[in-house]
């Protein structure tokens, strides 16, 4: 069967590469792909970037199954375009996606279904929201609604920086932000697949969205991950899965928009143990797919037939006892204003517990050069998170990228103690 994986990312190439090696798997073809993806056997990039092309292609090449990396596409209707056609794809609805899409939708429906998240507040007028910001004073966050590819949340320390993001984000008519509660405690990624109905949890994981070392700095994409979260116990497990994740997939169907695809939540973890949704993706997280799907044992096209056919109850997937860790090189400049062109070398040989997922990469003749702000994520396995960990960051040592820059303490939380 030939498969279909739209989008460039790391994540996307952690799916393509996972996928290629299913056996019934002929062809797995990425739109539009990076430098990395097309260097895996059994992996075709398409220069295709819109959903028109995509389902020209899918029906010309009897394309089984298509799955969808990033949200941007989600969030345009592809699902319902190509469920329109009869062809197989998994991802939510454009209805669906809205979780992910509008902040405030996804506060409301938090609301209408009981799911424990930060108090907070609506504005689409500027003067309104700063006279509310006088009110609950700092720290504070404010969310840009609609998506900003990461770029939409400021947890402003002062009411200074809360002020200038709603000056930032309400400029024209239809602008809102969310104004909510500043939570603390430690972040998880909890991502699972849904049918509909069922529920498929994957391994946890773990992000580090900050820039720099010791979490400090701007907000990221994210710049590394580890699986699974020892924070989370089988006991909290099973209270995410009560109190936030069947909630959302029963509100969502309730609601007449059921949830298929994968989705995402974004936790906060009290010092109380109490569970807040910071937010919800639509999709897989970038980087946190890298070791999920590295430590991931089963038949990945086998689970995603499962959720299609709306059986995701009858099945379970298996994982690798060793956890998996992954770091992400990014360009000089990123996040702001990443510099492209950078000549990549010294890669070094991609071993089954050490392989090297590319983002922002591309061919350049018989170079590879960067093409985006996160360009590598260097993930290996480990008998421990220790040895994963120094598995990834000998890799990484050699790797030449000019002016390129990492975080040197991913998986420090697990390992403090
Ligand atoms: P979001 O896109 O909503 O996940 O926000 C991006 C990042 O901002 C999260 O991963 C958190 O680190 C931080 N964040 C979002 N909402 C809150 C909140 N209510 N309190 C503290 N930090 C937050
Ligand atoms: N790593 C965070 C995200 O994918 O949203």
């Amino acid at each position: 069967m030939k498969i279909l994986v739209i989008g460039s990312g790391g994540r996307e190439h952690a799916l393509a590469w996972r996928l290629a090696r299913a056996q019934k798997v002929s062809c797995v073809y990425v739109a539009p792909g990076n430098g990395g993806t097309d260097q895996e056997d059994g992996v075709i990039n398409l220069p295709l970037g819109n959903v028109d092309e995509w389902l020209a292609f899918a029906e010309k090449e009897s394309i089984a199954l298509t799955v969808v990396g990033p949200e941007a596409p989600l969030a345009a209707g592809v699902v319902d375009a190509f469920r329109a056609r009869g062809l197989a794809i998994f991802g939510p609805t454009q209805a669906a996606a809205q979780l992910e899409v509008s902040k405030d939708f996804a506060k409301r429906f938090m609301v209408r279904h009981s799911i424990p998240t930060a108090a907070y507040a609506t504005f689409e007028d500027a003067h309104l929201a700063r006279i509310h910001l006088g009110t609950v004073g700092a720290p504070i966050v404010v969310k840009a609604d609609g998506l900003a590819a990461g770029k939409g949340v400021v947890v402003a320390e002062t009411l200074e920086e809360a002020r200038s993001a709603v000056d930032q984000w309400l400029q024209k008519p239809g602008d809102r932000v969310v104004i909510e509660e500043c939570l603390t405690g430690e972040e998880v990624s909890f991502i699972v697949m849904v049918d509909g109905q069922h529920v498929l949890p994957l391994a946890t994981s773990q992000d580090h969205k900050r820039l720099l070392d010791g979490d400090a700095g701007p907000n990221t994409g994210g710049m590394g991950a580890y699986s699974p979260a020892p924070l989370v116990t089988p006991d909290l497990h099973g209270r995410i899965m009560r109190e936030v994740i069947l909630p959302t997939v029963r509100g969502m169907q309730q609601e007449g928009t059921p949830y298929t695809g994968f989705l995402y939540a974004g936790l906060m973890i009290g010092e109380d143990h109490s569970i807040r949704t910071l937010e919800f993706n639509c999709r897989m997280g970038d980087p946190e797919t890298q070791p999920i799907l590295m430590r991931l044992k089963s038949d990945l096209v086998g689970l995603l037939e499962q959720a299609l056919a709306g059986t995701l109850d009858q099945t379970e997937a298996e994982w690798d006892w060793r956890p998996a860790l992954g770091v992400v090189l990014a360009a000089e400049g990123y996040p702001d204003s990443p510099r492209t062109g950078d000549i990549i070398s010294e890669l070094g040989q991609n071993t089954p517990d050490c392989h090297v997922f590319h983002a922002g990469t591309r061919r350049n003749g018989d170079r590879l050069v960067t093409s985006g702000g996160r360009v590598l994520c260097v993930t290996a396995l480990g008998s421990n998170l220790k040895s994963a960990r120094q598995t990834v960051y000998e890799r990484v040592k050699s790797i030449q990228i000019q002016g390129c820059h990492f975080r040197s303490d991913i998986g420090w939380r697990a390992l403090k103690t």
